[in-house]
């Protein structure tokens, strides 16, 4: 681990994690500027969110709650100076009551001057509600006629009207409304900003939304494609090295976990960001100290959600294990499901699947666990967060350090901080399994695909020539070693030889699935690399060993003959189902309704009855006269009519000649020939 953590590999990996961001900010490619455009919804949104606790701070300190109070000054220097002030300063926000009495109104004043006035005494706790007749707008005459039909509560000084906030309830609704009717308007215009801005952030973060997932999907569309194609392109020797599964879960679950990144974590944590940052900046034009104390929350609840965070992805990485174990488990189980029954294992394969399956069990209950205390917890801080800041903020209330609609808008901004934290654990997992998962991809992208070019020659002969091939699946041991032969056009020749002698591997390399380390193998001539892969497989058809069909690949072209006796309605409605010589034959079917100047047979009827078999013989004989043919058989008796058999013994072809002349020869053709005729001579007798 420490060896891997060194500088060295530390810059090789930022440059490998660079060209995967390159690579997929490839994919973005026409969605670009919907990005661009969702960004910009986002941040819009972002603002209007930011203002909305702003708004109700204005209603609440301005218009809702009465911020005028007496301030009071003794006859000392200190006291004077500070009366100065506020005459000279305040001037407009100032009634002088007489004496060294004022009326003031203290969200006008500065919170450093405010601070020190309240600290010295020099304010009362006192609320009053001032009117200056000149000011109101609306039904001027009788709101003056309120003011002044209730001198119990309406006290007149120096052309304007003030009254204790608590007297105010001697007047009647009516009255009451129409005292403060401009408030209730101003109250009301705020609260349709309110209304604008709420709708704002509906439509717009509908808006990228929509663009974001639409983009998404476009993308991951385009990712998906281009794997699978990809995917297709590669070398035959990548799939033996890749199962199936793997290569499923990057086609679908790593292209959808980079969709998932995409969406809800790269562009939403911008916004995030700017949330958070927009907060502080308002919150510490509100509030300094306070604000202190928020970031101090802020701190702690980002450690906790990186605490979680750590736990949470060992916990994951468990479930994912025993997911995947469980997966695999139940998949090997169904595909052997006939030797579990034939050796009757279904005890312990239970069993076992009993351990698998319990240990997914206890997986999931780590993370329960971590789900169920962590996540309350940061809940818990967050709450006392907003509690701590109610009881300091209402504090500040009171000694006139922070207005209420200030608090009221902190509470919320504060929720509005600790939400992205909260997240946070949750994101940087899928962050995490995008980043596995965009490796995976990027390393896939990156394997070298089978060549797409090559000479496309055009009438073919079918002559094929092996010149000294050396060839190694897995580079360690030799499989062909120094394979020569060559096909004349028309030519029928058979391959025979044991077990594992490497007769299919020749028919791989024929077909270019894999290429030989040394050696050239020549088609009609020509270096098949140079040939272009489509070319060579469109021209030679062949029916493999190992057969895979298609559920849909049953077609009607095949020649007639083969299909006596079995009833191709039936193979064509399930692929899947239908008996190992039956799938023989639709192979070849196919293989001959190609037509191409050169057939290989691979172990081609070694399913099929002894009936339909000596139909394909006869076919092979007279309806494919022309074609090259290579035919692969371990029985002998389906091989003595080739022109040339070819022996392979252990990866070298050991004798080549006509059947005659191999039984001549006695070498392991004949000892093969004689074992097979003393089998079924024996089996005649025994029968
Ligand atoms: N994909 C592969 N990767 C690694 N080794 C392989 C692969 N395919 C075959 N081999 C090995 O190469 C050798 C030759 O295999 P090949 O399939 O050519 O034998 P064969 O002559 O066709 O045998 P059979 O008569 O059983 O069909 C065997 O030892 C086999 O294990
Ligand atoms: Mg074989």
């Amino acid at each position: 681990m420490a060896l891997m953590d060194s500088d060295e590999s530390k810059k090789g990996k930022t440059t490998y994690d660079l060209k995967i961001i390159k690579w997929l900010y490839g994919f973005t490619g026409p969605y670009r500027w919907l990005m661009l455009l969702a960004l910009i919804l986002m941040v819009l949104t972002a603002l209007l969110e930011l203002a909305v606790p702003y708004i109700a701070k204005i209603a609440v300190d301005k218009y809702i709650y009465p911020s005028w109070r007496i301030a009071e000054f003794k006859d000392t220097e200190r006291d004077r100076q500070f009366e100065k002030t506020l005459n000279e300063k305040y001037a407009q926000f100032v009634v002088p009551l007489g004496g060294n009495s004022y009326l003031v109104d203290t969200s006008e004043l500065d919170s450093e001057y405010k601070n020190n006035i309240e600290k010295l005494g020099m304010v009362t706790e006192e609320k009053y509600l001032v009117i200056k007749p000149d000011d109101i707008k609306d039904n001027a005459a009788r709101v003056k006629n309120v003011l002044v039909s209730n001198p119990d509560v309406f006290t007149r000084e120096d052309g304007v009207y003030y009254a204790h906030y608590d007297s105010l309830d001697k007047l009647s609704r009516g009255d009451l409304t129409l005292v403060r009717s401009d408030e209730i308007r101003q109250v009301a215009v705020l609260a349709a900003v309110l209304f604008l801005c709420l709708t704002g952030i509906f439509i717009f973060s509908s808006l990228f939304t929509y663009l974001l997932n639409y983009s998404g999907h476009k993308i991951m569309h385009t990712m998906r494609s281009e794997v699978f194609s990809h995917i297709l392109a590669l070398p035959q020797s990548f799939f033996d090295n890749n199962p199936v599964g793997r290569l499923t879960t990057r086609v679908t679950n790593d292209v959808n976990a980079i969709n998932e990144m995409y969406t809800s974590v790269t562009v939403q944590f911008i916004k995030d960001v700017l949330v958070v940052i927009g907060v502080f900046i308002v919150m510490f034009f509100m509030n300094k100290t306070l604000t202190l104390y928020v970031i101090l929350f802020t701190f702690l609840m980002f450690v906790f959600a990186l605490l979680f965070r750590i736990r949470l992805k060992s916990v994951y990485r468990d479930v994912r294990r025993s997911i995947a174990k469980l997966n695999a488990f139940v998949q090997e189980s169904v595909r052997g499901i006939v030797l579990i029954k034939l050796y009757n294992r279904e005890m312990e394969n239970f069993e076992k699947f009993r351990d698998t399956n319990r240990e997914n069990f206890k997986a999931n209950m780590d993370q329960l666990w971590v789900y169920a205390t962590f996540r309350p917890f940061i809940e818990f801080t967050s709450v006392f967060a907003v509690a701590f800041i109610l009881w300091y903020g209402g504090l500040k209330v009171l000694r006139l350090d922070l207005t209420i609609g200030a608090l009221i808008a902190y509470l919320y901004y504060v929720r509005m901080l600790f939400r992205p934290i909260m997240e946070l654990a949750e994101k940087y997992n899928i962050f995490q399994s995008a980043t596995v998962a965009s490796e995976n991809l990027y390393d896939l992208a990156g394997v070298k695909t089978e060549q797409k070019d090559g000479i496309e020659e055009g009438a073919v002969k079918g002559s094929l020539e092996f010149e000294n091939i050396w060839f190694s699946y897995d580079e360690n041991e030799w499989v062909l070693k120094d394979v020569s032969f060559k096909i004349e056009p028309g030519e029928t020749v058979a391959l025979v030889g044991l077990t594992g002698s490497g007769k299919s591997t020749i028919v791989n390399l024929i077909l270019r699935f894999y290429d030989p380390q040394r050696g050239r193998i020549l088609f009609d001539g020509t270096d098949i690399r140079e040939l272009k892969p489509e070319f060579l497989r469109q021209n030679i058809s062949a029916v493999f060993q190992d057969l895979f069909l298609f559920g849909k690949d049953i077609s009607d072209t095949y020649s007639d003959f083969l299909y006596e006796g079995v009833n191709i309605e039936e193979m064509r409605s399930n692929g899947h189902t239908i008996s190992s010589g039956e799938k023989q034959l639709v192979s070849l079917g196919q293989a001959f309704s190609k037509k191409a100047g050169f057939l290989i047979l691979d172990e081609a009827t070694s399913s099929i009855d002894a009936m339909i078999e000596r139909k394909v013989q006869n076919a092979l004989r007279h309806e494919s006269k022309g074609q090259t043919t290579l035919i692969i058989a371990h029985r002998l008796s389906n091989v003595r009519h080739a022109d040339r058999i070819m022996v392979i013994h252990k990866g070298e072809i050991s004798e080549i000649g006509t059947h005659e002349d191999l039984l001549q020869k006695k070498g392991i053709y004949f000892n093969l020939y004689q074992l097979q005729n003393e089998i079924h001579r024996f089996s005649l007798l025994e029968g």
